[in-house]
């Protein structure tokens, strides 16, 4: 213990207070950008980053830019709008969502918070092998986004996040990859990601309360309903381009099954 480390505690207090001279009155973001939504909360309520420093790129780290910050106003249009889109495309089939939702994927009220914005973008834009490209606009993308982190925010789901397996992991045989999977593809939470087809839609919770209601156009998927389509999907719907798939009764039990998982 010297002279200097005398000297450093020494001028400690002139470091303190010299190194952030408009420190008290201008502190961090409002050094350099206006208030709003002042009666909501501090700006790292809604924006993240840091602000007890007046450097950009440090104020900046894990920002949370003005297009994603939607979230944190429940009931705002990007929300709404985000909500619906995601009902259109049915995300439910395969995620909880706002405390909703079959969980053979990614439960997002839980991986969202985990995420920045952008990631979660990206998933949407670039999707995985057993999520289905929506092509949605990139503005779509955004409202998505912001409803997915604004259910997130709401429900702060305690449940921890599933593994999802993406191979099929049974060596039985699985009369879904056999008869469907050329065709069709499906996430089941017992088996993974099922089948390698593009052609027909993805079929993952289809007896669900999230899958749409496409049997004849407004009825839900039950057995009974999937047993006709199968046996003659020309009966059910003019022009269909898939044909029948003669099955038997040990078959086409073995196939609910696998379809309820
Ligand atoms: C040293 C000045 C400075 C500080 C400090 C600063 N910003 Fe910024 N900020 C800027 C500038 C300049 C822009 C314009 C876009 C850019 O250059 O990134 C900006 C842009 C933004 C944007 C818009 C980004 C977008 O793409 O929508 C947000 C939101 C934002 N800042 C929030 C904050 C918050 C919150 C803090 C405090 C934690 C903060 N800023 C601190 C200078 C600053
Ligand atoms: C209640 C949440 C909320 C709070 C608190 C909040 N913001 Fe925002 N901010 C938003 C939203 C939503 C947007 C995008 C829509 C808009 O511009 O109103 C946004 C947009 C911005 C933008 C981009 C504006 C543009 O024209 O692109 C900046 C910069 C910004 N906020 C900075 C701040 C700063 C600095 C604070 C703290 C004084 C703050 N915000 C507090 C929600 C909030
Ligand atoms: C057929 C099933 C399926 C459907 C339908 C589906 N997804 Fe996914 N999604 C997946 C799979 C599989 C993953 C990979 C990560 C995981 O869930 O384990 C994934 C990942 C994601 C992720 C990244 C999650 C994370 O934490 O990494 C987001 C965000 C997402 N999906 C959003 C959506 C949205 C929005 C929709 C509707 C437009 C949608 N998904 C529809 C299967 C699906
Ligand atoms: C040779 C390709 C092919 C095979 C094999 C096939 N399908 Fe399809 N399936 C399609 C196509 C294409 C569509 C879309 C038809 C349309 O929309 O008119 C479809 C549509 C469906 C639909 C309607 C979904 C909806 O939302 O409208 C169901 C349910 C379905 N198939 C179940 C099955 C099942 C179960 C099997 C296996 C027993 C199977 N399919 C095998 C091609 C196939």
């Amino acid at each position: 213990m010297g002279l200097s480390f005398r000297l450093l505690i020494l001028s400690l207090p002139f470091i303190v207070l010299f190194s952030s001279p408009a420190g008290a009155a201008q502190p961090g973001c409002l050094g350099c950008h206006k208030r709003h939504y002042v009666e909501r909360g501090r700006c790292v309520t809604c924006h993240r980053g840091d602000d007890r420093t007046d450097r950009k790129r440090v104020a900046h780290d894990g920002l949370i830019p003005g297009r994603f910050a939607w979230f944190t106003i429940q009931g705002s249009p990007p929300v709404e709008r985000g909500k619906k889109l995601m009902d259109t495309f049915a995300c439910r089939r395969c995620h909880t969502i706002g405390g909703k939702g079959n969980r053979p994927a990614a439960n997002l009220d839980s991986s969202a918070l985990l995420r920045q914005p952008r990631e979660i973008f990206h998933a949407i834009q670039s999707p995985v092998q057993y999520m289905p490209d929506f092509r949605p606009a990139d503005g779509e993308i955004t409202d998505m986004v912001n409803a997915i982190l604004a259910g997130a925010t709401a429900k702060k789901s305690k449940e921890t996040p599933l593994v999802v397996h993406f191979q099929n992991t049974g060596t039985r045989e699985n009369i879904f990859e056999k008869h469907c999977g050329a065709c069709h593809r499906m996430l089941s939470t017992r088996d993974g990601g099922i089948g390698k087809g593009e052609i027909g839609p993805n079929l993952s919770g289809l007896f669900s309360p999230f899958y749409p209601a496409t049997f004849r156009e407004r009825e839900r998927w039950s057995a009974a309903n999937l047993k006709k389509w199968v046996a003659n999907p020309r009966r059910i719907k003019n022009g269909t381009l898939m044909q029948p798939i003669p099955l038997n009764e040990q078959e086409f039990a073995g196939l609910t099954e696998i379809l309820q998982h």
